[in-house]
């Protein structure tokens, strides 16, 4: 099993990463002394497709445990749901000792460990994710909360989880476009921090797919892949939360991609590209930002293109307003009081921090990227 360290002094904790473990979290739970009221939190499709070996595991430890759902859905990573979730804790009388595990994708993440963060003043949160984004983002660095009608993860708060246990065998039941979603955040943090780490991923884009889980034979090949790749992203992500837990420097660098990448995604209304769509279009975009500024060269452009393609990501926007993407970009550093700050590929493995581009330049590069 692989085993990496967030690094934040006294609240530090370790992320293990292995395949078919999920029975084994029982033994670290008793281990870990988590309790001794267990309480999961979950969604009904996770729960029936991976829950068996999580409660049998817990069972054969003599743990006692609660599991309380939350319908899917990003449209309930609202703070209804989190009353909701209130009301059970106090039913169930889960105290201050308790600890909530999250159990699901980045929604059940992001929420659970809100309401874990709240209760009580905060009890003490696992976070087991089981989508690729959740395992390889948002179950790290402790951003939890819920979306206000005005706007996404508008209401929130840092709580560092105790532990993160990921078991890369529940991506295998996950959909094609949910784990290329996942990808892009794979793919940004090889631009970002570590060449070798692109390198591997370009020359095994065969298992990176729903096909390398299609025979035992190919899933073995495919998990020792995945084992890897989620690995290696964890502790990227880890080294930079380390550095800057509240996001006021060097965590800015996870936003590669996501600065037009969620102009895209709110100039859709969310509805037509999913959030690793939007971020391999905003990625493009910064890259070709990048060139256009004489920072990196036509091949980096290229490489990346070309891995995205590969991984079935898209490249470029269908006929969008290049108009509507730049004011939103705008609107929404107005609105966060932010200066407009884009991450910039040097080259693949190292990023730079600019301020200040010319307007002029960023609506050229929206049209290279299918906007009119
Ligand atoms: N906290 C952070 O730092 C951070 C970072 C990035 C994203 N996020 C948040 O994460 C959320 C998106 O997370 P997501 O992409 O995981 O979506 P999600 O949580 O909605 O999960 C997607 C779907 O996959 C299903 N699912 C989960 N695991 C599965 C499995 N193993 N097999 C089959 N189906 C499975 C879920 O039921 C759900 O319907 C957003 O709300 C976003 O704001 C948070």
């Amino acid at each position: 099993m692989g085993k990496v360290k967030v690094e934040l002094g006294d609240r530090s904790y370790e992320i293990f990463i292995g395949s078919g473990i999920l029975e084994n979290f029982g033994k670290l739970a008793k281990e870990k002394k988590l309790g001794p009221q267990i309480v999961i939190i979950t969604d009904p499709l996770v729960w029936d497709l991976h829950g068996a070996p999580l409660r049998k595991g817990l069972k054969d430890e003599g743990l006692k445990f609660n599991v309380l759902t939350v319908p899917r859905g990003e449209r309930y990573k609202n703070i209804r749901s989190a009353v909701k979730l209130y009301d059970s804790l106090v039913k169930i009388k889960a105290h201050r000792d308790s600890t909530i595990v999250a159990f699901g994708g980045g929604v059940i993440g992001d929420l659970a460990g809100f309401v874990a963060a709240t209760y009580m003043r905060g009890v003490t949160l696992v976070q087991i994710p089981t989508t690729l984004l959740a395992q390889v983002d948002s179950s790290i660095g402790g951003k939890t909360g819920v979306n206000h009608p005005k706007g996404k993860n508008l209401i929130g708060v840092f709580c560092q989880p105790q532990l993160v246990y990921i078991d890369v065998k529940t991506l295998t039941t996950l959909p094609e476009r949910e784990l290329q979603t996942g990808l892009a955040e794979v793919v940004k943090y090889g631009v970002i921090a570590d060449d070798a780490f692109f390198k591997f991923v370009e020359t095994n884009v065969a298992h990176l797919t729903t096909a390398a889980f299609e025979t035992d034979e190919k899933m073995r090949a495919a998990m020792k892949v995945w084992e890897r790749i989620v690995e290696e992203s964890c502790k990227i992500k880890a080294r930079v939360v380390s550095k800057d837990e509240r996001e006021s420097g060097l965590r800015m660098i996870l936003n590669f991609g996501h600065t037009i990448g969620h102009s895209i995604e709110t100039v859709t209304k969310y509805a037509k590209y999913n959030h690793g769509e939007a971020v391999a279009v905003g990625m493009v975009a910064a890259i070709k930002l990048s060139n256009t500024m004489g920072i990196t060269d036509a091949k980096q452009v290229e490489r990346l293109e070309s891995l995205l393609q590969k991984l079935n990501l898209p490249t470029s926007v269908d006929k969008l307003s290049s108009r509507k993407i730049f004011n939103n970009l705008l609107l929404d550093k107005k609105v966060k009081g932010e200066k407009l700050h884009f991450v910039l590929p040097d080259k693949i493995g190292k990023v730079v921090i600019k301020t200040d581009i010319p307007d002029a330049k960023i609506k050229k590069v929206l049209k290279t990227i299918g906007c009119r």
